[in-house]
């Protein structure tokens, strides 16, 4: 009896800690967890998505890959505004040399990454996106730099 009453304790302790040891999925570095080796009955656990209205998702894959391909859609609409910011950044550097700005570019990352918690993005994430943000808008960059050169007038060339 006594036995029993402790393993059920142990269980009880393993599944509040795996429910706690799932938010620390939200934060840099993640927990060091061995892989799981279960085969589940699907769908496992509960809907972790609420709505306003009371309402949960998702009932099924294709449910959420239709919500993943609406908000795809508008990520990729924010990265073309990004992207046109920056290729105007180009215009205020001087150099091809001044369009890497290392510090600035870890101040960006660091920025998103300190501020994923806030509303919930999980800091990998937000470290490996602005990571990749930041290091394919460097070269962009330098092909906009090296695609338009300046107006130069050579002297030789007019007879
Ligand atoms: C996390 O652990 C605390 C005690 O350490 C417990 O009170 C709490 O219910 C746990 N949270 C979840 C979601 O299991
Ligand atoms: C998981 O279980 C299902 C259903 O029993 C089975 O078809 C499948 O082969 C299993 N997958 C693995 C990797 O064991
Ligand atoms: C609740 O809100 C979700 C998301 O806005 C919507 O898709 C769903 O149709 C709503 N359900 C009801 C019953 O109003
Ligand atoms: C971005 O570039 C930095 C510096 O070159 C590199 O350390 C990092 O791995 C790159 N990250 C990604 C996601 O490409």
């Amino acid at each position: 009896m006594l036995g029993f009453l402790v393993a059920l304790q142990i269980i009880g302790l393993v599944v509040a800690s795996s429910s706690n040891l799932s938010d620390k999925c939200y934060f840099d570095p993640l927990p060091s967890i061995p892989p799981s080796t279960d085969n589940r009955t699907i769908p496992w656990g509960e809907p972790t998505i609420q709505y306003a209205n009371g309402t949960t998702c998702c009932s099924s894959l294709d449910e959420v890959r239709a919500q993943l391909d609406t908000i795809d859609a508008q990520l990729l609409q924010l990265l073309s505004t990004r992207a046109s910011y920056v290729r105007e950044a180009t215009r205020f550097k001087a150099t091809s040399a001044d369009v890497n700005d290392p510090s600035r570019n870890q101040q960006v990352i660091q920025a998103a990454v300190d501020a994923a918690p806030s509303v919930h993005l999980p800091q990998i994430i937000a470290q490996i996106v602005y990571e990749g943000i930041v290091n394919s808008s460097v070269l962009f960059e330098e092909c906009i730099v090296s695609a338009t050169p300046i107006f130069r007038s050579y002297p030789f060339l007019i007879v």
